[in-house]
């Protein structure tokens, strides 16, 4: 039976699937709280990771091992990696990479976990698809793009830094988990896709936009994944 965790970093990232959400059960694990019950009808659990890579891999790692889930999906926000891809636009994961790993001193290509033999790990094609079009029909004034995610444990705020990881990665978005949730998904064999709106444009003008921008677009992701879910 289908079985779907669903990760928010932050509590406005899944606050709106919690209150939607019939609770069955409360469990508490390395201090996150994993909701598990039904959602829209289907199987679910929901649960805050905290934010960064090391918090989003435990959650996840806990979600395969206690929770048996059969997909995982990340919602959130990113900061856009595109001039074209605005705040409040969609993006949905094809496949998402650390951009700050670097062992290239022994060969290895930027970005790439050593001894894994991948840079990117692919998202599941079939939930990237259900993710699209389930946004063209929930939020359709909104622009939906699919693209590769790049995760590191920074908030990118700064042009120069911003335009590094656009040369190295050539990445649509930028945030700081989806990377490791996709990481552990792929060790495991469960299929996930990363679902983020974009609050801001990861630049010098980050700093302000973020706040400002935040919630609509939590809010906006999670609409989404909610109405996803019957059809997965
Ligand atoms: N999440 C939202 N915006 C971000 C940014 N600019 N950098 C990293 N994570 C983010």
């Amino acid at each position: 039976m289908k079985k779907v965790g669903i990760i928010g970093a932050m509590e406005l990232e899944v606050e709106a699937l919690k209150w939607a959400m019939q609770i069955r059960r409360r469990v508490e694990k390395a201090s996150m709280e994993f909701l598990e019950g039904t959602l829209n009808g289907t199987e679910t659990v929901v649960v805050r990771s905290g934010i960064g890579k090391v918090n989003a891999a435990l959650c996840t790692q806990i979600l395969c091992d206690c929770f048996e889930v059969t997909h995982i999906i990340n919602t959130g926000v990113a900061g856009s990696l595109k001039n074209e891809i605005n705040i409040g636009d969609i993006v949905v994961s094809t496949d998402a990479l650390h951009h700050d790993v670097d062992v290239r001193v022994f060969g290895y290509p930027l970005g790439e976990v050593p001894q894994l033999g991948c840079l990117a790990f692919p998202a599941d094609d079939r939930l990237v698809q259900l993710a699209v079009n389930c946004c063209k029909e929930v939020n359709p004034d909104i622009e939906v793009y699919q693209g590769r995610v790049v995760s590191g444990d920074q908030f990118i705020s700064d042009k120069g830094v911003k335009n590094r990881i656009i040369e190295n990665f050539q990445g649509f978005c930028v945030e700081m988990e989806g990377a490791s949730i996709a990481h552990t998904a792929y060790l495991n064999h469960v299929p996930f896709v990363i679902i983020r709106a974009i609050s801001d444009k990861a630049d010098d003008s980050a700093e302000m936009d973020y706040p400002s921008f935040e919630k609509a677009a939590a809010v906006h992701s999670a609409a989404l994944v909610e109405h996803m879910l019957p059809v997965i």
